[in-house]
């Protein structure tokens, strides 16, 4: 027995169970045990700068984060998205020239994004080898080999109707003809020479289709990073605006996940570690932090968390309003997903982490 020796097991001392710990309870002798105060006191290790210090559990580094951009056609383009305060739209140069300051900050990733100049019902443009994405992907490769280029692979920025699939006449989100047009936009992807893909579209079987694609074609040295557990969030809502990406009808909870499910989402990452996912991650971050947790005692895979659009424009509101500090913030929100379990967090507060950093 250890009762009333102190000693939790290391996996009792995560959980909220260690507060029943040396109570003040009856002995068989019927003698009262002692409350640990005076003897204990947390406090002691939080009195000086250098034992916070040395004694944190959690820090956050440049290598922890994957910052999104966004793409468009053409060249010398840096718009301003008014959805997402600080960030812009850029053609590939302008991209490549981000990158080149992005890595001399000490930044590690970049996930893309593209908004083609056409659409069609079946996002055939998102494909396309000199679609924004491809070309961006060279351009940033060649300016700066040594980041790492990810990109998300999803159908919703190219098709017409704003959908993550191919639609049927009555408007369901078809899924085994989705898969093939979504293998063939991750080739695209590594054909350019990206290092990593991820599906964001959520149909069933999306990582074996891709894997396999990217196996036939000689890229089974290229990852691909799962967002296992997406939900329908309302969390995305700049993000539409940014990306052009809204469905023109309907909404995407006919593919995304309930926001109430958590078994589920141990389902989805289990499927899709055996459908070949190297990375699994949990997104929206910020509202599903239990969510993250639990991925991360169900398996020892690398996992990755989504803070997105809306945690990040959130932050900002409250910032700009003077309601909080919103640099300390936006640090507290990174520490809590890596302390959730994520190994990587894709962040629009990457550039200006950085910037901290050297402050
Ligand atoms: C594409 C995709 C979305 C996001 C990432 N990939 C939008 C969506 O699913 O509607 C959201 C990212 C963010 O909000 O920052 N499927």
């Amino acid at each position: 027995m250890t009762c009333g020796t102190g000693v939790l097991s290391p996996r009792r001392a995560t959980g909220a169970a260690g507060g029943a710990l040396r109570s003040r309870r009856p002995t068989a002798a019927g003698r009262e045990e002692p409350l640990p105060y005076p003897l204990d006191r947390p406090r002691r290790l939080r009195e000086t700068p250098v034992l916070r210090d040395l004694l944190r559990e959690t820090r956050l580094s440049p290598d922890d984060l994957m910052y999104p951009i966004f793409v468009v056609p053409g060249k010398g383009v840096k718009r301003p998205i008014a959805s997402l305060a600080g960030q812009h739209h850029l053609s590939p140069d302008a991209a490549a020239e981000l990158a080149r300051g992005f890595r001399a900050d000490g930044g590690r990733a970049l996930i893309l994004f593209g908004l083609p100049d056409r659409k069609d019902e079946t996002g055939s443009p998102g494909a396309d080898p000199d679609g924004p994405v491809q070309r961006a992907i060279r351009e940033i490769k060649s300016a700066v080999p040594d980041l790492l280029v990810a990109t998300d692979v999803c159908l919703c920025e190219y098709t017409s109707h704003g959908h993550c699939g191919v639609l049927a006449p009555d408007g369901r989100v078809l899924n085994d003809p989705t898969l093939e047009l979504l293998a063939r936009q991750a080739l695209s992807h590594a054909e350019a020479g990206a290092d990593m893909v991820a599906p964001s579209d959520m149909m069933d079987g999306r990582v074996q289709a891709i894997r396999k694609a990217l196996d036939s074609a000689g890229f089974e040295r290229v990852p691909v990073m799962s967002y296992s557990v997406k939900y329908a969030s309302a969390f995305y809502g700049p993000f539409r605006e940014a990306a052009q990406s809204a469905p023109s009808s309907g909404d995407r909870r006919g593919y995304q996940m309930d926001p109430g499910n958590i078994r589920e989402a141990a389902r989805e990452a289990e499927l899709d570690l055996a459908e070949g996912a190297d990375i699994l991650m949990v997104k929206p971050a910020g509202p599903y932090l239990d969510v993250l947790r639990e991925i991360r005692l169900l398996t020892g895979r690398p996992l990755a968390a989504y803070q997105v659009s809306g945690e990040f424009a959130m932050l900002r509101a409250a910032g700009d309003a003077g309601l909080l500090d919103y640099r300390a913030a936006a640090l507290e929100s990174l520490l809590g997903i890596k302390r959730a379990g994520a190994d990587l967090i894709l962040t629009y507060l990457a550039p200006e982490y950085l910037r901290w950093r050297r402050q």
